[in-house]
């Protein structure tokens, strides 16, 4: 399969190492604005480097990494473009996608109704089949979608309360805060957080709460649920051994904080501290007759990485989810 990463930024850079590793997939090509050592790397590694338009080329060509044409010449000749422009430049590329008859698939901060249709892997890749977009959900929601969905098949969820504290930026994001307050994002409640997940899992009963910390590694969702059936810490934890892509880990081990899942990672040899699963705190889960609370981490920054492979597959070839999880979790070093 061909595939083109347009925008090359936080999400782009991983989506193409990540679909330069599957055997099953070609990169042809990502596409770069600015004239930038990103720009440059790129081009190092080998990848195929496009222009966004002729403005952008001109100043790549001063830079000295001539790119191969602009995002329309690789458009044309692949199977599918991964959009991971920011927020709403996707919506505003579709145009391009079906002028130019191309599948896509779009990153969480765009509208679901820009796709239609928006993807987890373990809870919709077979449904995705056949379609020409698809909306890979953000970070949250992805981390969100993996737990709920699991807890909701084995014991039904009755309603899932969550506080999200969510890094304020990315680590390169300088210009961003706060740097000196908790940011209460919205005031008001719910967060859209619960309505997104309503997207993938339209039937559970969810209301979000969202505050910004002055942090740029992983976000930490506090969560409370009620469930149908009464149940035991043992059975809830059992339910989270078998969840896929889910990194159970402990406190009386030393991971105190979102900063120990990140020094994990960079001991485990990650690409670029990279934690591709949702992260549950063990001795954090508590269950009480049918009520059930934890602790969740989620890496901003890499949790969407397999579920944009997958959705990759699920729109352009015949291998089923299970496989698909397996090529993908194999080749980004996921245990399950
Ligand atoms: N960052 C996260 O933590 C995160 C997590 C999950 C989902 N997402 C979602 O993923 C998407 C991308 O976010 P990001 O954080 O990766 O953004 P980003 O770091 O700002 O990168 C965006 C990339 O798009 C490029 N770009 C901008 N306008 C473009 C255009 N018109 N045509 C082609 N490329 C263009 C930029 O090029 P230059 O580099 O040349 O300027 C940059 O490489 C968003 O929908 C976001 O909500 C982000």
């Amino acid at each position: 399969v061909r595939v083109a990463i347009n925008g090359y930024g936080v999400i782009g850079r991983r989506l193409a190492d990540a679909v330069a590793a599957q055997t099953d997939m070609e990169l042809a090509g990502v596409v770069k604005v600015r004239a930038d050592y990103k720009a440059r790397l790129a081009v190092e590694k080998g990848y195929p480097l496009y222009a966004a338009d002729e403005k952008s080329r001109t100043a790549l060509k001063a830079l000295g990494v001539s790119p191969r044409g602009v995002a329309d010449d690789l458009i044309s000749d692949v199977d599918i473009v991964v959009d991971a422009c920011p927020d709403e430049v996707g919506a505003a590329n579709k145009a391009t996608y079906q002028r130019l008859g191309r599948r896509a698939i779009f990153q969480g901060g765009e509208e679901h109704d820009v796709a239609g249709f928006s993807f987890v892997a373990q809870c919709n890749y077979e449904a995705a089949r056949g379609r020409q977009f698809v909306r890979v959900v953000s970070c949250n929601t992805t981390a969100l979608c993996r737990v709920l969905h699991s807890l909701d098949g084995q014991f039904g969820l009755r309603r899932a309360g969550v506080v999200i504290a969510r890094r304020a930026a990315d680590p390169d994001e300088t210009g961003k805060g706060p740097i000196d307050a908790i940011s209460l994002d919205p005031v008001t409640i719910p967060s859209h957080h619960a309505h997104d997940v309503n997207t993938v899992l339209p039937q559970l009963k969810i209301v979000t709460m969202a505050i910004k910390v002055p942090t740029t590694h992983m976000h930490l969702h506090s969560l409370l649920l009620s469930l149908a059936t009464p149940t035991s810490e043992a059975a809830v934890l059992e339910a989270l051994e078998h969840t896929p892509r889910l990194l159970l880990i402990t406190g009386r081990e030393g991971f105190k904080s979102t900063a120990s899942v990140i020094d994990y990672a960079r001991e485990k040899k990650r690409s670029r501290n990279d934690v591709y699963e949702a992260v549950v705190w063990r001795d954090s889960v508590r269950a009480d007759d049918s009520e059930a609370y934890l602790f969740l981490g989620v890496h901003q920054e890499a949790i969407v990485v397999p579920e944009n492979v997958d959705a990759i597959r699920a729109l352009c070839s015949q291998v089923a989810a299970a496989e698909s999880m397996r090529l993908t979790n194999q080749t980004l070093g996921i245990a399950r």
